[in-house]
């Protein structure tokens, strides 16, 4: 059987690694990995292939930033001469980025099978782009699999139960895994002279490109009582010079996939506007303030681990005050959703 992955961006890598390296161990598939190209930085996409050991993509596309019609369609204008040329079983795509999109759009209008990894995600936000790319891409593929019990229930009442399949979250075997190896390799004060801080990341087209919440989470920082440590996206560095930073706020490079294990492990907290984030500050027992006005990870809202802040500062700094009232529960699988993914495929090819 013949599997072509297709990722592009950051969050893409981490869970394909996890996916790939329970592929490398059946015998029957070959797996062939396509980069699309919308994430190109050394440090957004090149350390994820060395430092998880991904297989060199045999295509890249190299398709670069732009406005989304014109990314996303240079992207299936790529991913439709490479499906053609490989006559692939199955495309895997994940999440929900353009590059998600682009894949499902291709393979499907070619009769190919698709396969979403972490299907069922809504935030009922229509003015996230990743939004529209989660809604798309569920109703173009064939499989869909779940990572908890509310993202199946959601596929379930949009009429698509029928080839859904609930596995739990990939990235809570990422975790496990990546956490292992960086302590393995790594030490926090080779990436940071910091022991007692917040950690933030902010990169949502909604905050970045809004200067008066970009400002304002940045006011709410600086009267945080401790180091905020900001590993910056190159989308919000682009303005992080209309902003007035303090001295409390430290701004780093992005960091790579091992280093930011450390960093979410040693943090006091999290505050995040990504999803991933969110997921991980859980999966390590690290309370969570999310920088947004909804989240699609409400599991993670439960016994208050993760509260939703928005923009507001006053709201961010009372809200990194309250500390979680109850143990977490076991809603993101048992750390073996990328074994059931590749087993649930390898039993499903016609
Ligand atoms: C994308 C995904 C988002 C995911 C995030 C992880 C979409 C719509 N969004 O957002 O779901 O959580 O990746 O990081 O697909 N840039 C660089 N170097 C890079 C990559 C990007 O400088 O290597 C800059 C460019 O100026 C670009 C901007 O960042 O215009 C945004 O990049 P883009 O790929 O459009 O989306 P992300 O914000 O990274």
């Amino acid at each position: 059987m013949k599997i072509i992955t297709v990722i592009g961006a950051r969050p893409q890598f981490i869970k394909a690694a996890t996916v790939s390296r329970v592929i490398k161990n059946y015998s029957g598939i070959e797996e062939i990995i396509v980069h699309t190209g919308q994430h190109y930085d050394k440090n957004m996409s090149e350390v994820f292939f060395t430092d998880l050991g991904i297989q060199e993509p045999k295509y890249n596309l190299n398709v670069g930033s732009g406005l989304h019609g014109k990314q996303t369609a240079k992207m299936i204008e790529g991913l439709e001469q490479v499906f053609i040329k490989e006559k692939p079983d199955f495309v895997l795509v994940y999440g929900d980025t353009n590059s998600t999109l682009a894949g499902a759009v291709a393979g499907s209008k070619l009769h190919i099978k698709i396969a979403h990894v972490e299907a069922g995600l809504r935030s009922y936000n229509r003015k996230m782009p990743e939004e529209i790319n989660r809604i798309l891409t569920d109703h173009a593929a064939d499989i869909l699999f779940a990572p908890t019990q509310n993202a199946l229930d959601i596929l379930t009442n949009e009429g698509l139960s029928d080839k859904s399949v609930f596995v739990g979250d990939v990235m809570l075997d990422s975790t496990i895994y990546h956490l292992k190896m960086a302590e393995d390799k790594i030490k926090l004060s080779d990436i940071t002279d910091l022991t007692d801080y917040y950690l933030a990341t902010i990169h949502r087209q909604e905050n970045t490109d809004d200067l008066s919440k970009l400002k304002s989470i940045f006011e709410s920082f600086s009267q945080l009582d401790k180091p905020v440590l900001c590993p910056l996206h190159p989308r919000t560095k682009k303005y992080i010079s209309q902003i007035e930073i303090t001295k409390n706020v430290k701004i780093i490079d992005p960091v790579g996939p091992l280093q930011i294990m450390l960093l979410i492990k040693n943090a006091k907290k999290i505050l995040t506007d990504s999803g991933g984030l969110q997921k991980e500050a859980y999966f390590l027992s690290k309370p969570c303030i999310t920088l947004r006005e909804e989240t699609e990870w409400i599991e993670t809202l439960v016994g208050g681990w993760n509260y939703v802040a928005g923009t507001n500062k006053e709201k961010i700094v009372e809200l990194i005050n309250c500390e979680p009232t109850s143990e977490k529960e076991n809603y993101f699988g048992n750390g073996k959703a990328a074994e059931k993914i590749v087993k649930y495929i390898s039993e499903n090819v016609i």
